[in-house]
């Protein structure tokens, strides 16, 4: 078994285009989170509203960015990295990344569906808009704006253990799995 030091200092990087998309991915999620959180501190109808739309427009982004990252990992492959780890841990790793592009890409057809069923049009920012996927129904908005904000929360929690077990490899096994993933670190 290699000694933490050799693990440490070993090098391993995941493809550019990955290590972009997964960074780029965290940014707009954050500003899609605080978009809509940010609507309890202001006041006004407009300000609001416009903080909804900037707020569809980060969700359908993060949609469009995990259906591109899965693209990218067809083309590039992640570089190996906690190979000292027992099968368990990596099973666990992959189950947890499965599940975050599963919410990743629910969350913004839910916000979608939930926007037509509130009877509001998803305007686009370089002008048109999507499609009405259903008729106004209050009733079933609230049912899946309330799915939607699970759902939203459950994604928040998971990458608390995702990024609490990436500073865990960081800096309790002392192994090359953050490196991998961090840019300044090449
Ligand atoms: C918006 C938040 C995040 C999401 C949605 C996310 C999602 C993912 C996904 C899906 C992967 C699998 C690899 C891939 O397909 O690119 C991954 C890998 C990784 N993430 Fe994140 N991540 C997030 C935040 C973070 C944070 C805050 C950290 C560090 C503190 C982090 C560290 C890592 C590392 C080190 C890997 C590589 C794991 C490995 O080699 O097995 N991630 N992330
Ligand atoms: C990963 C992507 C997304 C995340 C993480 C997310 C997260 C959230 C959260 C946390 C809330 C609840 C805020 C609160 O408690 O007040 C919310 C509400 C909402 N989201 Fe999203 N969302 C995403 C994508 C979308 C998309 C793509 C749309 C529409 C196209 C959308 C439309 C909405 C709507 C209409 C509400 C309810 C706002 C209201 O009427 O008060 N979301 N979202």
């Amino acid at each position: 078994m290699a000694s933490s030091e050799s693990l440490a200092t070993s090098r391993a990087w995941h493809p550019r285009p990955i290590v972009a998309a997964h960074w780029l991915t965290v940014l707009v999620l954050l500003s899609a989170f605080a978009l809509i959180l940010g609507r309890d501190w202001v006041d006004g109808e407009a300000l609001s509203h416009a903080l909804l739309v900037f707020h569809r427009w980060a969700g359908l982004g993060i949609g469009l960015l995990a259906l591109t990252r899965l693209v990218l990992r067809t083309r590039w492959h992640l570089a190996e990295t906690a190979t000292e780890d027992p099968a368990w841990q990596r099973w666990i790793a992959s189950g947890t990344h499965a599940l975050l592009y599963l919410l990743l890409l629910t969350l913004p057809v839910l916000g979608w569906v939930l926007s037509s069923a509130q009877g509001q049009t998803v305007n686009l920012p370089w002008g048109g808009s999507l499609p009405a996927l259903m008729g106004p129904d209050p009733d079933l908005a609230d049912t899946l704006e309330d799915w939607h904000v699970k759902l939203a929360w459950t994604l928040a929690g998971l990458i608390g253990l995702h990024a609490a077990a990436a500073l865990w490899h960081h800096w309790v096994r002392r192994d090359g799995v953050l490196a991998a993933m961090w840019p300044p670190a090449r």
